[in-house]
């Protein structure tokens, strides 16, 4: 069976209507709305989100608001917020926004009140990282810890590696370091750097059965065993993780163990244990800060209407431009160095939540699912992608992230970012006619056929969509919401298509095929295809 969202009636109006604005232009819709700024933009939790760059119309925003209402938002917004098992295909709850409920509230995952049990393990966090940054907690020899590393893989390394990356100026604990890749040159590449008697690792795995992570954990267990004897292991290895026996059976204590829960989805959980690493770089208040931020993004996608509900907007305004206007990808521009490591956790949220072919009830997708999301931090960008976004064939709408505030005596540096962030959304949607280039070209003195063969490519054709997302500051609280912004976002999308966002079935017939691959080149026979084993035995006469 193939899905019936494509032909409801909210689904076909919104295809009548990109129909009639397709050939529009955005910079015609400001001239009929001098108001359009004002109009097509919200703001909540410090947050100002501008979408009067989008080819959008009153019209158009009002049918989507009537789509999502046709696709019963609300009820699922409420759903997620209940802790009801939302995840079918898994039976579990998605219950993320349980892990910033403040002390003494309450929220309930499939009936029960978790939050008490969400305190006690980020109490136990906040120990151990006070013991680790005071220097109370010590090394086999005594000596106090200084070097860090969280080992773990996806949603267990994006987002505290992101976090501790984007607050990088506040930290004050030990040296922080992450180690993802099964790539030997990675953990090989740190562990001379490190000294085993100073140096604690944390080993953070949802399941402590992926391989890339417990392969890493056992070079870094083997590595501390060269240097000290097995009880070491008690004051070097800490473990973040939702199964306590594969804890015990790799040797760490689960006294050392961090615990979180079934209904939290790895690429949701850098709130849980899971951000163990971002407590000790930077201490529990500013973890606090982070909860706190993100608690303010959820209080406002539960309660706001929809026509001002930030995560709602984004949303709609992707699936406007995927699923009615046909543009290319999601591309993230944000204008922050700090927040390099953000687009990876986003590509994982959005691609892990919403690249599915088929809907709840498993009947085939007949519209196109997950914004294809990519990117780089600006200006960068502008210096490699972004010809393409201003001249090629393709339109791929884009997410400008702009901080306002300046690092201490660099203001001067802030001014271009702010202006150059603006000024690439301006270009993308007001683009240059041949005219205007005929003008310039001819105001320099170039004539004839010159200047007829140089117009093509100085034309830009503009009318090329945007968000621009403004916050004060790149704070932990700021940025708590904002990553809350997002996820909520990618949930909005799913609730729209249909989607299950929290399982993620097609990352398992990877994982099956790369232990058969392993046992053929051991020389068993796996029943792998001609192509695999051509290039297996091409690999084995060519390894070194
Ligand atoms: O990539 C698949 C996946 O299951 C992700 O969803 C998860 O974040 C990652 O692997 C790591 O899993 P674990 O935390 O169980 O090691």
């Amino acid at each position: 069976m193939t899905s019936t969202l494509v032909q409801s009636p909210a689904w076909r109006r919104l295809q009548n209507h990109a129909q009639a604005l397709r050939p529009q232009r955005i910079d015609g819709l400001f001239e009929r709305d001098p108001d359009r700024a004002a109009e097509f933009s919200a703001s909540s939790a410090g947050f100002h989100l501008d979408y009067s760059k989008q080819l959008i119309d009153r019209d158009g925003l009002t049918f989507l608001l009537a789509l999502a209402q046709q696709q019963r938002l609300p009820e699922w917004i409420a759903r997620l917020a209940a802790g009801e098992a939302i995840n079918s295909t898994e039976g579990r709850a998605a219950a993320h926004m349980a892990l910033r409920a403040p002390a003494g509230s309450r929220m309930n995952v499939q009936g029960a009140d978790v939050v008490p049990m969400v305190q006690q393990v980020l109490a136990r966090m906040g120990g151990f990282a006070a013991r680790l940054r005071n220097g109370e907690w010590r090394g086999f020899d005594g000596q106090t810890i200084t070097d860090v590393v969280n080992i773990g893989i996806g949603g267990s390394d994006f987002g505290p590696r992101m976090v501790c990356e984007a607050l990088r100026e506040q930290a004050d604990g030990p040296r922080m370091h992450f180690v993802s890749n099964v790539d030997g040159a990675e953990i090989g590449g740190l562990l001379p750097r490190l000294d085993p008697a100073r140096t604690l690792w944390i080993v953070t795995s949802k399941t402590f059965t992926t391989q890339e992570t417990m392969t890493n954990a056992r070079t870094a267990r083997s590595w501390l065993l060269q240097h000290a004897g097995q009880e070491a292991i008690a004051r070097h290895f800490v473990a973040v993780s939702t199964n306590r026996a594969e804890i015990e059976r790799f040797g760490i204590d689960a006294a050392n163990m961090f615990e979180f829960w079934d209904w939290v989805g790895g690429r949701y959980s850098l709130w849980s244990a899971v951000g163990l690493p971002i407590m000790v770089s930077l201490g529990a208040e500013r973890f606090g800060e982070l909860l706190a931020g993100a608690r303010a993004m959820d209080e406002h996608f539960i309660s706001s209407p929809l026509d001002r509900n930030l995560p709602v907007l984004m949303a709609l305004l992707a699936v406007w431009n995927f699923n009615f206007l046909d543009h290319g990808t999601q591309v993230m521009a944000a204008y922050a160095q700090r927040l390099e490591k953000f687009i990876g956790w986003l590509q994982q949220l959005e691609l892990e939540s919403n690249g599915k072919g088929v809907n709840r009830d498993g009947e085939e997708m007949a519209c196109r699912t997950a914004t294809v999301l990519w990117g780089d931090v600006g200006s960068n960008s502008q210096h490699a992608f972004f010809q393409m976004l201003h001249q090629g064939p393709r339109v791929h709408p884009v997410d400008f992230i702009l901080p306002l505030q300046a690092m201490p005596g660099l203001e001067e540096h802030q001014n271009l970012m702010i202006a150059n962030c603006l000024a690439q959304s301006a270009a993308l949607m007001k683009g240059k006619t041949a005219q205007r280039v005929r003008e310039e070209l001819s105001a320099k003195g170039m004539q004839g056929e010159a200047l007829e063969e140089a117009i093509p490519h100085r034309v830009f054709a503009g009318n090329r969509p945007s968000n621009t997302l403004l916050l004060p500051r790149l704070d932990a609280w700021h940025l708590g919401a904002l990553l809350a912004l997002y996820e909520h976002r990618t949930f909005v999308e799913s609730v729209i298509w249909e989607i299950n966002a929290f399982d993620q079935w097609g990352v398992e017939l990877g994982k099956q095929l790369a232990q058969d691959v392993l046992k053929a080149m051991d020389g068993q026979d796996q029943g792998l295809d001609p192509s695999t084993l051509a290039l297996l035995e091409k690999i084995r006469l060519n390894r070194a």
